[in-house]
């Protein structure tokens, strides 16, 4: 391959251990400045309390609803919540999904909360519950200052959400008055969660030692259990607290400058949150299909791809989807899947170009997969300090369409976090249908509590 096209192009992807490093622990600086009182204002890593603490035993059986909005998908669900046979935990769902209409998630917050609400009901109506008043779970995967469980402000919209009048309000408030303005429907919203909080908790029940929740899909972020004693921002000292990292927004104060790539300042000048989420821009799978396309024009335009030509298609911002990255990858060798790709980008690629394609796809989604380890090893050592363990068991519930799609995220990304992490022996586990179950099951524990209050 052309020398050029390594030493100056794809090899400014690469990430040795110093540097992944450097990133971890600027990473737990942010985060210790998060959750300090006097500094918490200006860091570019929130920590936001959730107000889920170290779990209590013992929850509510029965019927909870959930919804699901941020990720791909906006879900709607109905969770059945019972105890088996060895009293463990047993969680059933049933759930339909709905699209977002683009004007519903960048006009205003009404339309967006009315047109949830307006799925609740049609959901309701399906499975002729409209009737009863059931508890809801709600995953709302975007940065909320918590009061309460049930009670928090959206402090501002990612991931190309921009719905206005939101921004500072109680996202709560937004959903109950929809559901009120349409008049058909009753529900007693009982808990928000981020998606990761939701992830990690549906992961605890099937393993105690899952205290870390972490998304890799249209975004990126991690939450894990912090000792209460150093939430600066909510008082009280015994146990712990679940705490919001919102990550994504690491390197918004110029931390990640020497990082950060020609490719990564277009994607985020073109985004719809210029300077905001600049670690998220270089990891989650709302930007890793673009950067890839940057980076193919780029050598189009060096005249090392496609003899130097590209097409309208291939030109045209977002045209390369972040899945075809995946497919890009999972090819087997007959660069079948890479070709019919290109074909349908309307460029005509030699075997060479298909090679080049996937050395491409392969080096923005290993540095995605590098600096998001190294940002899950900043998490977890510092969480093994904190404990003042000799050596931490612990277990991390993922999700999100980049962790489980990619045909090698994940493995690399284990290794550089295992890789950071001495003295740490990490479990990884999948969740399935996190956010519901999540949602639903810190809702039924919620109930139980009030109704240890009454
Ligand atoms: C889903 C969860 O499985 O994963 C969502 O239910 C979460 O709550 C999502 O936001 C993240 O992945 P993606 O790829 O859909 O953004
Ligand atoms: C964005 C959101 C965050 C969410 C993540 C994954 O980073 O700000 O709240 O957890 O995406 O969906």
């Amino acid at each position: 391959l052309d020398e050029k096209l390594y030493c100056f192009i794809l090899s400014k992807f690469r990430l040795n251990k110093e540097e992944l490093k450097e990133v971890m622990k600027r990473m737990q600086h942010e985060m210790d400045r998060g959750l300090r009182l006097e500094t918490h204002e200006e860091a570019s890593v929130k920590m936001l309390p959730t107000y889920v603490c170290s779990t209590p035993e013992g929850s509510e059986v029965g019927d909870f609803l959930a919804l699901d909005l941020g990720g791909t998908n906006f879900r709607v669900m109905l969770v059945k919540v019972g105890e088996d046979e060895e009293r463990s935990w047993k969680v059933e769902t049933t759930n339909q999904m709905y699209s977002i209409p683009e004007d519903a998630m960048t006009g205003t917050a009404e339309m967006l909360f009315d047109y949830i609400a307006e799925c609740m009901s049609d959901f309701l109506d399906k499975h002729h519950i409209k009737h009863k008043k059931l508890p809801l779970g709600f995953t709302f995967s975007f940065p909320v200052r918590h009061e309460d469980l049930d009670k928090g402000i959206l402090l501002n919209w990612t991931k190309g959400f921009k719905a206005s009048g939101a921004e500072g309000n109680n996202v709560v408030g937004l959903l109950r008055d929809a559901i009120k303005r349409r008049g058909d429907i009753e529900m007693d919203v009982v808990a928000m969660v981020n998606d990761t909080v939701a992830t990690m908790i549906s992961c605890y029940y099937e393993d105690r030692s899952c205290e870390v929740g972490m998304i890799v899909g249209t975004g990126c972020n991690a939450c894990y259990m912090e000792e209460m004693r150093t939430v600066e921002l909510v008082e009280g000292e015994e146990g712990r607290m679940c705490v919001n990292t919102e990550w994504g927004a690491f390197g918004d104060n110029g931390e990640l400058e020497e990082f950060r790539l020609e490719y990564d300042r277009v994607v985020d000048e073109s985004s719809i949150n210029p300077g905001q989420q600049l670690y998220e821009k270089l990891i989650s799978g709302k930007y890793m299909g673009e950067l890839v396309r940057l980076v193919l024009m780029k050598l189009v335009n060096e005249d090392l791809l496609f003899n130097g030509e590209a097409s309208e298609l291939l030109k045209t911002r977002g045209s390369f989807e972040t899945r075809y990255v995946s497919q890009v990858e999972s090819d087997t060798g007959d660069r079948k899947q890479i070709y019919n790709i290109l074909s349908s980008l309307g460029v005509l690629p030699s075997e060479l170009d298909c090679d080049i394609v996937h050395l491409v796809c392969e080096s923005v989604s290993t540095r995605s997969a590098h600096m998001c380890g190294a940002g899950l090893a900043g998490v977890i050592n510092r969480m093994r300090e904190r404990r003042c363990e000799e050596s931490l068991k612990i277990t991390v519930g993922v999700d999100g369409s980049v962790y489980k799609l990619h045909p090698c995220f994940r493995d690399r990304f284990h290794k550089v976090v295992r890789d950071l992490t001495p003295h740490c022996d990490i479990t990884f586990i999948q969740s399935e249908e996190g956010s519901g179950r999540g949602a639903a099951l810190i809702s039924a524990v919620a109930c139980k509590m009030a109704a240890y209050m009454l």
